[in-house]
């Protein structure tokens, strides 16, 4: 497995903190980002110090804050960093209103994280990556991504313009010989749920009488994509549970 430089945004809990966790243990350079830096340190140290393998950078980075992408990114292009894999994870979504409730500061703010703030760190990332060399984007999208649903307008059009964004890319990267693959996760029990509903018990009945899949489940393909041969490009991984089969069929016991 080739040494690599990797960032990951949202690195502090469920997928991406999975995700680290999984490639800490490999001869990499990693750029973990989030706001709760004090979680991505608590799960480091969780780890043995036998089976780290990678260098570690941890830095506080809220993606929505274009400010807060760029000072990190003027210091990458200040080192001279060059960026094999970007692995864009940082995302939630807010409560489930429907539209005739919904408040443009929530749809405001997904859009912000989910589709701007994806969109600004590999728009910065992109001159530091190296070309035709097997430098890939993943873009943590959803089956939300895919198909709306009542009470999902503001998420499902962040992660929809999210799609057409890495589709944009994966033409426009052609000539560079860049990679763009999206991954659009089912349902997977993280905090997502929790930090959704804002409501424990809430964010439990999501997932009651049925077997989601793991924030290691989906770190799992995101690690199979990182670890591609440099010729090959997966352009889009939808994993559901078995007991689901679109956002509307979910077989619960
Ligand atoms: N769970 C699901 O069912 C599911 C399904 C499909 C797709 N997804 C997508 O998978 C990705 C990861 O979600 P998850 O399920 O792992 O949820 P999670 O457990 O809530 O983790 C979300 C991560 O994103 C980070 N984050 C959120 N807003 C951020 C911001 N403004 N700046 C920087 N980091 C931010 C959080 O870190 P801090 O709070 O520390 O900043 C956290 O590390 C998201 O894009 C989500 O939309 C999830």
């Amino acid at each position: 497995m080739s040494s690599k430089t990797i960032i990951i945004t949202g690195a502090s809990a469920g997928i991406g903190r999975a995700i680290g966790e999984m490639l800490v243990q490999d001869d990499h350079h990693l750029y973990l980002l989030a706001r709760r830096t004090d979680k991505i340190e608590a799960w480091i140290d969780q780890i043995p110090p036998s089976k780290i393998k990678a260098t570690v950078e941890i830095h506080q980075i809220d993606v929505s804050r274009q400010e807060d992408v760029d000072s990190f990114f003027d210091q990458l292009v200040s080192e001279g960093a060059s960026i094999n894999v970007l692995i864009n994870n940082a995302g939630f979504a807010a409560g489930k209103d429907p539209v005739k409730l919904a408040t443009m500061q929530d749809w405001q703010s997904m859009m912000q994280t989910n589709f701007f703030g994806a969109f600004w760190v590999a728009k910065r990332t992109l001159p530091l990556m190296p070309k035709h060399a097997g430098s890939r984007i993943i873009n943590v999208g959803s089956i939300a991504g895919l198909q709306g649903y009542p009470g999902g307008g503001g998420y499902c059009a962040s992660k929809f313009a999210l799609k057409a964004f890495s589709q944009t890319l994966r033409l426009e990267l052609l000539e560079d010989g860049i990679g763009v693959t999206s991954i659009e996760p089912g349902l997977v029990e993280t905090e997502f749920s929790m930090v959704r509903l804002g409501d424990e018990q809430k964010a439990k009945d999501v997932y009651q009488g049925m077997k989601p899949l793991t924030a290691k489940d989906i770190a799992s393909m995101i690690y199979f994509v990182t670890n591609l041969p440099e010729h090959v490009n997966v352009e889009s991984l939808v994993t559901m549970p078995m007991a689901q089969a679109s956002v509307f069929h979910v077989q619960r016991k």
